[in-house]
């Protein structure tokens, strides 16, 4: 059962037909479940509109800090209306990008602390996209409740008795230290292709770290092809290359991390089929 917990079909780069042939493509894979993630209004619809038709594809909806910039109060209220749809199942991606800073800082922040309000606000998971920025989206996670009791008391408790946040730390690329601070306030990570790369020692480091009951893995497509398909555009079923990658750094048999991330996926996403 392999699960790309982070994808976009939605991306605007895709023609219809292009899109229409990665469909097929991930029909034709090994692939389980795709999460189609929003970045902004219109692909969050369109990651809606994925899931209602896919049975493999669930959504998220959100404004990516890239993104703030267009962002207003209507739209937030259309995101919302989204949420509640079938198969909507968490916000996201929202955070703070400080490496391009697209969008100004400020403008970034204030979408930001919105979007976990209205996570709070709907009892949802939330999908975090943190760049450059990674002592800032703790603190605002924190101030806005992120990691709350009342938050962690939403959902089941984790393993091993220990409160789940549902905050997803998506492509973490920060320190093993870093990693174990937000797994103790109640957070998963995900892994994305970089981990696979040549002298990602730091993120080796992060897996080698946490225990697989805490992590997710993940494509984030079309971007951050994985090993050996470095260079080309990136696919969801590619997702396996970072699995087996997992599976050699925690020495452990590629089906058992295959079978534990989408366990953790479905738990986090609240899947049920
Ligand atoms: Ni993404």
């Amino acid at each position: 059962m392999l699960f790309d917990s982070h994808a976009h079909i939605n991306n605007e780069s895709f023609s219809e037909e292009e899109r229409q042939a990665l469909i097929q493509k991930i029909e034709a894979s090994k692939l389980d479940y795709v999460m189609d993630i929003g970045f902004n209004l219109e692909s969050s619809a369109m990651a809606a509109k994925h899931a209602r038709e896919l049975p493999w594809c669930y959504a998220a909806v959100g404004c990516h800090p890239h993104d703030t910039k267009d962002m207003d109060e209507m739209q937030l209220l259309m995101l919302k209306g989204l949420a509640k749809k079938d198969k909507v199942q968490a916000i996201g991606e929202i955070g703070l990008d400080f490496h391009y800073d697209y969008s100004e800082r400020d403008v970034q922040r204030y979408w930001f602390r919105e979007q976990i309000k209205l996570a709070n606000e709907l009892k949802m998971p939330i999908v975090i996209h943190s760049r450059e920025a990674d002592q800032e989206v703790m603190d605002i996670l924190k101030e806005e409740g992120a990691f709350s009791q009342e938050r962690k008391g939403w959902f089941p408790a984790r393993y091993d008795g220990s409160g789940d946040a549902r905050v997803l730390l998506h492509c973490f690329s920060g320190s093993r230290e870093l990693g174990e601070q937000y797994v103790k306030l109640g957070a998963t990570i995900s892994v994305a292709g970089p981990v696979t790369y040549k002298n990602n020692r730091k993120t080796v480091s992060v897996v080698e770290a946490l225990p697989i009951e805490v992590l997710l893995v993940e494509t984030d497509s079309p971007y951050l092809t994985p090993e050996p398909f470095r260079g080309k555009r990136n696919i969801p079923p590619y997702v396996e290359y970072t699995a087996k990658k997992v599976a050699e750094i925690k020495e452990m048999e590629l089906e058992m991390v295959v079978e534990k991330t989408c366990e953790n996926a479905k738990r986090f996403f609240d899947i049920k089929e």
